[in-house]
């Protein structure tokens, strides 16, 4: 497909689900305005692949179908987060798609689970070349709605989520050019019990593991840096020492159970695993995560922040 098919067939797309059509013009300037952040990973690849990382949207578009209370905060969420999210999020489609990029976003790509705001991430995904993991925002069904983070709450929008995406949303794999990308959730700051044994089968494929999951997860320089910004971390996989100093509602909320411990533990002895892509933090960061593995977090997509990989061969 041409960029002028692709624009007109987004446009066409927007005006469906959106409340006003796109111009091109307009999805233009947004394309124009993205920040993009360059980073490079040597892999043991034959041949080099470009790569569009992007999360943290928040996009806000209801109609009629949903409740009153889901347009109410949509409303002002929207304002929040400087609104135009959902061009935002199509400006960042059309990029990669421009550049020929495989699109890996990596949740919160939108801010509750509305009908509206489930049927663009449905048309986008099933339009464009992507590989994705959820985030926790995927499963809200409004901001502030007070439940509790768990799989009980997920499971009440789960099914709605899942027709949205091209895969699992619990975990999938998928190769390309040599690099096998593997997305899980963790998206309430714990993982699923069979997490160890399905990574472990992804490893004994033996290509380089690049993993996709939208809470970060923990070293103990991203741990201390955020805490020292801003109290609290985020992030998984701190210990409860560590974590003792949280307000009550979001040490319970973020603790560590032994099933994610276990994990974690494993992944950083887990030599096949070379990169960590996720979100939640609103801000770009990159350090290490393990011996062979970097974890590199894409910026606010609120603010046309993204991070453009070049995975190249090792020299
Ligand atoms: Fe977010
Ligand atoms: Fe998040």
């Amino acid at each position: 497909m041409n960029r002028r098919d692709f624009l007109a067939r987004s446009a066409a797309c927007s005006a469906a689900f959106l409340s006003s059509r796109l111009p091109a013009r307009a999805q233009d300037d947004e394309t124009r305005a993205l920040e993009v952040n360059p980073i490079t990973i040597p892999l043991p690849i034959r041949r080099k692949l470009t790569a569009l990382q992007i999360s943290d949207t928040h996009i806000s578009l209801t109609d009629e179908r949903d409740s009153q209370r889901q347009r109410e905060m949509a409303h002002q969420r929207a304002e929040r987060f400087g609104g135009r999210s959902a061009e935002k999020f199509l400006a960042a489609l059309i990029y990669a798609r421009e550049k020929g990029e495989l699109f890996l976003p990596v949740g919160d790509l939108i801010d509750s689970c509305t009908a509206k705001n489930l049927d663009l991430l449905r048309a986008c995904f099933a339009d464009s070349d992507c590989f994705a993991c959820v985030g926790n925002h995927e499963f809200y069904q409004w901001v502030g709605d007070g439940a509790k983070e768990d799989e009980a709450y997920k499971h009440l929008s789960f099914d709605r989520v899942r027709a949205a995406y091209p895969d699992d949303l619990s975990f999938c794999s998928r190769e390309v050019a040599g690099i096998n990308f593997v997305a899980f959730d963790d998206v309430f700051y714990y993982v699923a019990d069979d997490l160890i044994d399905r990574f472990k089968a992804e490893a004994a494929k033996g290509l380089p593991i690049v993993a996709l999951c939208h809470c970060p997860l923990y070293t103990p320089e991203l741990f201390q840096e955020t805490v020292a910004r801003q109290g609290v971390a985020y992030i998984v996989g701190a210990s409860d020492e560590e974590i003792a100093h949280y307000p009550q509602d979001m040490f319970e909320e973020q603790r560590t159970n032994e099933t994610t411990r276990a994990f974690l533990e494993y992944l950083r002895g887990e030599k096949a695993l070379r990169a960590i892509l996720c979100g939640h933090l609103h801000r770009t960061w990159q350090g290490a995560f393990s011996e062979t593995a970097t974890m590199y977090i894409s910026g606010a997509g609120f603010k046309r922040q993204a991070n453009e990989i070049r995975f190249v061969p090792e020299a």
